[in-house]
């Protein structure tokens, strides 16, 4: 029998990949990653859903799944996302952030990595 599970900090957390390559290696940092994450952060305060028991949104570093940038991963439900533009944050923030549901269209491929 396992422990059960404290609870968590926050209900959700988003961790866009902000990484820059050198040497015209595909990174998400080309698909102007930095704009989307402001974004998402700024949508998120104004929703009123940041903070603990809430909504985290985190920059990182490569999560290695570059051929899929800009890719952003969504916790607990470990659901991947390749984004285009802001109307996509606007989706992911409404339907995933706020409500639970999954933006089907813009999911990551599965088989799509580094
Ligand atoms: S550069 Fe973004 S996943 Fe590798």
């Amino acid at each position: 029998m396992s422990a059960p599970a404290a609870p968590s900090y926050y209900q959700r957390h988003i961790f866009f990949c902000l990484n820059q390559r050198a040497g015209g290696e595909a990174c998400c940092a080309d698909h102007d990653a930095q704009a989307a994450f402001d974004h998402c952060k700024a949508r998120v305060k104004a929703e009123g859903l940041a903070g603990p028991g809430k909504v985290r949104v985190n920059k990182s570093g490569c999560l290695d799944r570059c051929a899929a940038g800009p890719v952003a991963v969504v916790y607990p439900e470990a659901v991947w996302y390749s984004y285009v533009d802001t109307a996509d944050i606007d989706e992911i923030v409404e339907s995933h952030l706020k409500n639970g549901q999954v933006v089907e269209r813009l999911l990551t491929p599965p088989h799509l990595g580094r």
